[in-house]
Protein backbone atom coordinates (compact mmCIF):
# COMPACT_ATOMS: atom_id res chain seq x y z
CA UNK A 1 0.00 0.00 0.00
CA UNK A 2 3.11 2.36 0.96
CA UNK A 3 3.95 1.71 -2.67
CA UNK A 4 0.88 3.98 -3.66
CA UNK A 5 1.18 6.27 -1.34
CA UNK A 6 1.59 10.39 -2.07
CA UNK A 7 1.46 13.24 0.59
CA UNK A 8 -1.58 15.68 0.19
CA UNK A 9 -1.03 19.04 1.32
CA UNK A 10 -3.02 21.08 3.78
CA UNK A 11 -5.16 22.48 1.87
CA UNK A 12 -5.84 19.14 -0.10
CA UNK A 13 -6.36 17.21 3.19
CA UNK A 14 -8.97 19.74 4.64
CA UNK A 15 -10.82 19.66 1.11
CA UNK A 16 -10.91 15.60 1.23
CA UNK A 17 -11.59 15.42 4.77
CA UNK A 18 -15.05 17.96 4.48
CA UNK A 19 -15.96 16.14 1.64
CA UNK A 20 -15.41 12.77 3.50
CA UNK A 21 -17.17 14.37 6.46
CA UNK A 22 -19.60 15.63 4.37
CA UNK A 23 -20.48 12.16 2.55
CA UNK A 24 -20.70 10.27 6.10
CA UNK A 25 -23.09 12.31 7.27
CA UNK A 26 -25.46 12.03 4.09
CA UNK A 27 -25.09 8.71 4.29
CA UNK A 28 -26.10 8.52 7.94
CA UNK A 29 -29.27 10.68 7.13
CA UNK A 30 -30.09 8.81 4.42
CA UNK A 31 -30.26 5.99 6.55
CA UNK A 32 -32.65 8.00 8.87
CA UNK A 33 -34.61 8.55 5.97
CA UNK A 34 -34.87 5.02 5.17
CA UNK A 35 -35.87 4.30 8.70
CA UNK A 36 -38.43 6.65 8.81
CA UNK A 37 -39.72 5.52 5.65
CA UNK A 38 -39.79 1.74 6.53
CA UNK A 39 -41.60 3.02 10.31
CA UNK A 40 -44.51 4.67 7.99
CA UNK A 41 -44.89 1.47 5.78
CA UNK A 42 -44.82 -0.86 8.92
CA UNK A 43 -46.99 1.11 11.15
CA UNK A 44 -48.93 4.19 9.39
CA UNK A 45 -52.69 4.24 9.58
CA UNK A 46 -53.44 5.62 5.85
CA UNK A 47 -52.78 2.67 3.41
CA UNK A 48 -52.11 4.94 0.64
CA UNK A 49 -49.11 6.90 2.59
CA UNK A 50 -47.81 3.47 3.45
CA UNK A 51 -47.77 2.26 0.11
CA UNK A 52 -46.33 5.77 -1.34
CA UNK A 53 -43.23 5.15 1.25
CA UNK A 54 -42.47 1.80 0.20
CA UNK A 55 -42.53 3.02 -3.24
CA UNK A 56 -40.37 6.04 -2.30
CA UNK A 57 -37.98 3.54 -0.77
CA UNK A 58 -38.00 1.98 -3.75
CA UNK A 59 -37.01 4.89 -6.15
CA UNK A 60 -35.19 6.89 -4.30
CA UNK A 61 -32.73 5.53 -1.61
CA UNK A 62 -30.04 3.06 -3.49
CA UNK A 63 -28.63 5.10 -6.08
CA UNK A 64 -28.09 8.43 -3.22
CA UNK A 65 -26.86 6.05 -0.70
CA UNK A 66 -24.33 4.07 -2.91
CA UNK A 67 -23.10 7.68 -4.09
CA UNK A 68 -22.12 9.35 -0.65
CA UNK A 69 -21.05 5.19 0.30
CA UNK A 70 -18.64 5.22 -2.52
CA UNK A 71 -17.73 9.14 -2.05
CA UNK A 72 -16.84 7.99 1.34
CA UNK A 73 -14.95 5.19 0.69
CA UNK A 74 -13.09 7.50 -2.33
CA UNK A 75 -12.31 10.25 0.03
CA UNK A 76 -11.36 8.22 2.68
CA UNK A 77 -8.94 6.39 0.08
CA UNK A 78 -7.26 9.72 -0.29
CA UNK A 79 -6.76 10.22 3.45
CA UNK A 80 -5.64 7.47 3.39
CA UNK A 81 -2.71 7.11 1.23
CA UNK A 82 -2.23 10.82 1.61
CA UNK A 83 -1.48 11.23 5.31
CA UNK A 84 0.78 9.36 8.15
CA UNK A 85 -2.67 7.13 8.66
CA UNK A 86 -2.09 4.92 5.27
CA UNK A 87 -4.73 2.02 4.74
CA UNK A 88 -3.56 -0.97 6.88
CA UNK A 89 -1.28 1.05 9.13
CA UNK A 90 -3.74 1.96 11.58
CA UNK A 91 -5.78 -0.75 13.36
CA UNK A 92 -8.81 2.17 12.98
CA UNK A 93 -8.31 3.05 9.34
CA UNK A 94 -8.36 -0.64 8.47
CA UNK A 95 -11.38 -1.28 10.25
CA UNK A 96 -13.25 1.18 8.72
CA UNK A 97 -11.72 0.24 5.41
CA UNK A 98 -13.70 -3.13 5.84
CA UNK A 99 -16.58 -1.89 7.36
CA UNK A 100 -17.13 0.53 4.27
CA UNK A 101 -16.90 -1.80 1.47
CA UNK A 102 -19.00 -4.10 3.44
CA UNK A 103 -21.56 -1.84 3.14
CA UNK A 104 -21.72 -0.62 -0.15
CA UNK A 105 -21.37 -4.42 -1.15
CA UNK A 106 -24.96 -5.04 0.71
CA UNK A 107 -25.74 -2.10 -0.82
CA UNK A 108 -25.05 -3.69 -4.50
CA UNK A 109 -25.47 -7.36 -3.61
CA UNK A 110 -28.70 -7.67 -0.68
CA UNK A 111 -30.52 -3.93 -1.16
CA UNK A 112 -30.66 -3.08 -4.51
CA UNK A 113 -32.17 -6.75 -6.17
CA UNK A 114 -35.24 -6.46 -3.54
CA UNK A 115 -36.32 -2.83 -4.17
CA UNK A 116 -38.21 -3.81 -7.46
CA UNK A 117 -40.56 -6.12 -4.91
CA UNK A 118 -40.85 -3.70 -2.39
CA UNK A 119 -42.23 -0.90 -4.58
CA UNK A 120 -44.61 -3.42 -6.24
CA UNK A 121 -45.29 -4.16 -2.78
CA UNK A 122 -46.10 -0.30 -2.36
CA UNK A 123 -48.77 0.24 -6.25
CA UNK A 124 -50.13 -3.12 -4.65
CA UNK A 125 -50.89 -1.79 -0.89
CA UNK A 126 -52.08 1.60 -2.38
CA UNK A 127 -54.52 -0.19 -4.81
CA UNK A 128 -55.96 -2.15 -2.24
CA UNK A 129 -54.63 -5.61 -2.74
CA UNK A 130 -51.66 -6.29 -1.07
CA UNK A 131 -49.03 -8.72 -2.44
CA UNK A 132 -47.20 -11.37 -0.27
CA UNK A 133 -43.77 -10.28 0.06
CA UNK A 134 -42.32 -10.36 2.87
CA UNK A 135 -41.34 -6.50 4.15
CA UNK A 136 -39.96 -7.45 8.03
CA UNK A 137 -36.68 -8.03 6.67
CA UNK A 138 -36.67 -4.05 5.94
CA UNK A 139 -35.72 -3.72 9.74
CA UNK A 140 -32.47 -4.71 8.80
CA UNK A 141 -30.98 -2.05 5.58
CA UNK A 142 -31.32 0.93 8.38
CA UNK A 143 -30.43 -0.97 11.61
CA UNK A 144 -27.01 -2.76 10.49
CA UNK A 145 -25.76 0.54 8.52
CA UNK A 146 -26.33 2.85 10.88
CA UNK A 147 -25.20 0.50 13.76
CA UNK A 148 -21.91 0.21 11.06
CA UNK A 149 -21.89 3.98 10.51
CA UNK A 150 -21.94 4.61 14.58
CA UNK A 151 -19.16 2.28 15.03
CA UNK A 152 -17.48 4.05 12.08
CA UNK A 153 -17.72 7.45 13.48
CA UNK A 154 -16.83 6.54 16.92
CA UNK A 155 -13.44 4.93 15.62
CA UNK A 156 -12.30 7.63 13.15
CA UNK A 157 -13.10 10.41 16.43
CA UNK A 158 -11.42 7.61 19.19
CA UNK A 159 -8.48 6.24 16.80
CA UNK A 160 -8.41 3.50 19.22
CA UNK A 161 -5.98 0.01 18.74
CA UNK A 162 -2.69 1.89 17.87
CA UNK A 163 -0.66 0.21 14.91
CA UNK A 164 -1.31 -2.74 12.96
CA UNK A 165 1.86 -4.52 13.88
CA UNK A 166 1.23 -7.44 12.79
CA UNK A 167 0.34 -6.31 8.88
CA UNK A 168 2.99 -3.94 8.98
CA UNK A 169 6.14 -6.18 9.40
CA UNK A 170 4.23 -8.70 7.14
CA UNK A 171 4.65 -6.13 4.90
C1 LIG B 1 -17.35 3.68 6.94
C2 LIG B 1 -17.65 4.94 6.79
C3 LIG B 1 -16.77 6.05 7.33
C4 LIG B 1 -17.14 7.00 8.23
C5 LIG B 1 -18.51 7.15 8.89
C6 LIG B 1 -15.98 7.84 8.45
C7 LIG B 1 -15.97 8.96 9.28
C8 LIG B 1 -14.90 9.78 9.45
C9 LIG B 1 -14.89 10.98 10.25
C10 LIG B 1 -16.10 11.53 11.03
C11 LIG B 1 -13.63 11.50 10.21
C12 LIG B 1 -13.14 12.79 10.90
C13 LIG B 1 -12.45 12.41 12.20
C14 LIG B 1 -11.67 13.55 12.81
O1 LIG B 1 -11.23 14.48 12.08
O2 LIG B 1 -11.49 13.51 14.05
C15 LIG B 1 -12.83 10.63 9.40
C16 LIG B 1 -11.48 10.80 9.15
C17 LIG B 1 -10.70 9.91 8.48
N1 LIG B 1 -11.13 8.80 7.76
FE1 LIG B 1 -13.05 8.12 7.65
N2 LIG B 1 -14.94 7.38 7.67
C18 LIG B 1 -15.38 6.30 6.97
C19 LIG B 1 -14.66 5.55 6.06
C20 LIG B 1 -13.29 5.67 5.86
C21 LIG B 1 -12.48 4.82 5.02
C22 LIG B 1 -13.02 3.70 4.15
C23 LIG B 1 -11.18 5.25 5.15
C24 LIG B 1 -9.91 4.72 4.51
C25 LIG B 1 -9.80 3.69 3.76
C26 LIG B 1 -11.17 6.36 6.05
C27 LIG B 1 -10.04 7.05 6.44
C28 LIG B 1 -10.03 8.18 7.23
C29 LIG B 1 -8.82 8.91 7.61
C30 LIG B 1 -7.39 8.53 7.22
C31 LIG B 1 -9.25 10.00 8.38
C32 LIG B 1 -8.34 11.04 9.07
C33 LIG B 1 -8.02 12.14 8.10
C34 LIG B 1 -7.11 13.18 8.69
O3 LIG B 1 -7.10 13.39 9.91
O4 LIG B 1 -6.45 13.79 7.88
N3 LIG B 1 -12.47 6.59 6.47
N4 LIG B 1 -13.62 9.57 8.94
Amino acid sequence: MNSISFVLNRTWRRITLITHVISAGAWIGIDVMVAVLVGVGWFGTDTEIRGLAYRALATFVVWPMLTSGLICLATGLVLGLGTKWGLLRYWWVAVKLGLNLLLCTLIVAVLQPGMDAVGGYGRDLAGGTANATDVSSLFFPPAVSLTTLTIATVLAVVKPWGRTRSLTRAR
